[in-house]
């Protein structure tokens, strides 16, 4: 029994410090769970819903897993070789230098293999794992672009941007890495294992016996992990959400003297980012002297109880312990705990990974506020008639924002809306692209309810220019083409027809020219005239236009103004205008006021009734009266 006192010393004082540490854990579970955490998915959910995306390449992870054979033979061949040599150098009679040299022949050659092999599953994997990432991604894209306005004014730009690049990236190194890697030393465990309980079931019991312990450390180091881990990805969202936002209003940041301010917000979020960093590097820290002492306790052990078999040349339970079999074993340890070790470290990036995971599809389970009904119908061509039934809506409940509007427009008409800021007129237009759905009545396109109609189909039909022109970065054609395949010639007649080719062919490069970032690289008469080009060259028959209340200088003012007359021909047109001179010619005019229709009728009709639109139009004539005396 004697030999076993310093396994039992060992097994004890490891005892006492996991005792320790299950008490801390349970501690901070109950901590956690008063903290009231978001709603988490399963791991098995999240596995199964991402290898759908890996299904398409299951080829690909056969050959991986072939490859891998050869790094995991290495791993259970070089210790039984080495061992080999051992034996024949000591051998009493001396020994021969050829016999040596074939066995370390034999070794390279494995070694050798074993990194060429690593290098191919590398290969393969990388590719792989790009490719259904790009899928996830073009998922993830496709169903953001699905969402409602409504939702998507819930969810910070920021946000998404995060779930698509980062998250998608943290889900593609788990397939790149860590999953192969997972199935490579459970390989490598195994196959160590079963070596060596070949060479000595004692030993190979002794080594057994800090299994338990191990699995123990990562099952607690497994808790704290994704705890941690959640806090950096929120961290790291709060903090993208936050730069994208203000980066993009930082001119007025700084117009209005807020840097200060700003800053110590900054301050705040990235302190909490790199506290929870430090809280993950913490965990992590504490972990992996936990294994690496386990693996020094049995190699001291083995040490002990070897260098005690091999001085008396005795037997431990009937095996002999020689110089060979100590050295087969001190590689062997380390090539068991070096997997568990590792498998530590891919659990703490595979917690990361379903993490991301888990946010994605979180994302991708919020299902549209504004879908197709299972019957909605394809429509191929209109004629652009348009009726409002009684229509209330309100963008949050109880507020209302229309209130019964009822109006009725012939195809090919030009109707004009007009109202003092907040009465409702953009949210008539939207409603109509069903942007929003409406709570009561209904919205009728040729006399069908648009809630029956393909979303798709509904807006192919109309082109909406909308109060503030939002450019892509990009080039002036691509701004106009929007991904639709228009000849030059198409699109300059498209220019030409709103007025807008006089500025494009004064650029350097003309439709070539560089459009900046929302465009902030033309004047907002220019954006106007170029969302213009675009509506008109894919030939909607239905128009809408929120006109721009920015301020346009005369010139551009003209352009604009030739260039709607113009495109009151092509089809049903609904204008937003401030410029009442703009509407003079639309066949009505319906006047909102606090979400109601207070006028209806042309212009002329309009002024007789000597109504609001009358006192509207003598406001802005007078004004314009006053400029041009001033
Ligand atoms: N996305 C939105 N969420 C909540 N309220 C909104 C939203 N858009 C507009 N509103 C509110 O609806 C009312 C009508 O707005 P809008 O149709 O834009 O007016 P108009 O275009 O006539 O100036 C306003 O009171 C505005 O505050
Ligand atoms: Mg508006």
């Amino acid at each position: 029994m004697k030999q076993y006192l310093p396994l039992l010393i060992v097994g004890a004082i490891i005892g006492v410090f996991s005792a320790a540490l299950i008490i801390t854990y349970a501690l901070i579970k109950d901590k956690k769970e008063s903290m009231g955490f978001e709603r988490t998915m399963k791991d098995s959910e999240l596995m199964r819903r991402i290898l759908r995306y890996a299904k398409p390449y299951w080829f690909n992870f056969v050959i991986v897993g072939l490859v891998m054979l050869l790094s995991v033979s290495y791993s259970i061949l070089s210790p039984i070789i080495t061992s080999d040599i051992e034996k024949v150098i000591s051998a009493e009679n001396g020994f021969e230098f050829g016999e040596v040299l074939w066995r370390v022949v034999v070794y390279a050659a494995i070694l050798l293999g074993s990194l060429v092999g690593t290098y191919v599953q590398a290969l393969v994997l990388q590719k792989t794992g790009q490719k259904m990432i790009s899928h996830l991604r073009e998922d993830a894209f496709k169903h953001i672009e699905g969402l409602s306005h409504a939702q998507l004014s819930h969810i910070p730009v920021g946000k998404l941007v995060t779930r698509i690049t980062n998250d998608t990236n943290a889900i593609s190194m788990m397939f790149t890495g860590m999953l192969a890697n997972l199935v490579k030393n459970i390989f490598i465990i195994v196959g160590v294992l079963v070596a060596m309980l070949f060479i000595n079931y004692m030993l190979t019991l002794m080594v057994l016996c800090f299994v338990p312990f191990i699995v123990l450390f990562t099952l607690i180091f497994r808790k704290f992990s994704r705890r941690a881990y959640r806090q950096v990805k929120n961290g790291t969202t709060d903090i993208n959400t936050y730069l994208s936002e203000h980066l993009s209003g930082m001119k007025i940041i700084q117009i209005f003297n807020r840097e200060q301010r700003k800053m110590q917000e900054f301050e705040e979020k990235n302190d909490k980012l790199y506290r929870a960093q430090r809280g993950q590097i913490f965990v992590f820290g504490i972990f992996r002297p936990a294994v690496y002492m386990l693996y020094i306790s049995s190699v001291l052990c083995l040490f002990f109880l070897g260098a005690k078999g091999a001085l008396d040349q005795t037997k431990i339970l009937g095996q002999i312990v020689d110089g060979a079999t100590i050295v087969a074993f001190y590689m062997f340890v380390s090539r068991f705990f070096n997997p568990i070790q590792n498998l530590a470290e891919q659990f703490h990036r595979l917690q990361s990974a379903f993490a991301s995971a888990e946010k994605i599809f979180t994302i991708m389970d919020i299902e549209s506020d504004v879908v197709d009904e299972a019957d909605a119908i394809e429509l191929e061509t209109i004629k652009g008639e348009i009726e409002f039934r009684d229509v209330w809506f309100a963008y949050n409940e109880g507020e209302w924002v229309l209130k019964g509007v009822s109006f009725h427009i012939n195809a090919n008409d030009t109707v004009a809306f007009v109202g003092a800021t907040g009465s409702g007129k953009t949210t008539i237009l939207s409603l109509l692209c069903r942007n929003y759905d409406v709570q009561r009545g209904e919205i009728l396109l040729d006399g069908i309810n648009i809630r029956h109609i393909k979303i798709s189909s509904l807006r192919r039909h109309f082109g909406q220019m909308l109060q503030d022109v939002f450019l892509f970065a990009g080039t002036v054609r691509s701004n106009i083409v929007l991904r639709d395949d228009f000849s030059d010639d198409e699109v300059l007649q498209a220019c030409k027809y709103v007025n807008a080719d006089k500025f494009i062919d004064k650029l350097a490069n003309g439709l070539d020219e560089e459009v900046r970032e929302r465009g902030n690289n033309f004047s907002a008469g220019q954006r106007q005239l170029l969302s213009f080009a675009r509506t008109v060259i894919h030939r909607p028959e239905v128009m809408i236009l929120d006109e721009a209340t920015a301020n346009i200088d005369t010139e551009t003012e003209l352009l604009i103004q030739d260039s709607l007359n113009k495109m009151m021909n092509i089809g049903t047109m609904l204008i937003v205008a401030h410029r009442l001179s703009t509407i003079q010619h639309a066949d009505n005019i319906i006047v909102l006021a606090d979400g109601k229709i207070v006028e209806q009728g042309n212009h002329h009709e309009l002024l007789h009734q000597k109504g609001r639109y009358y006192d509207l139009y003598t406001l802005q004539f007078n004004k314009e009266q006053l400029k041009k005396l001033v």
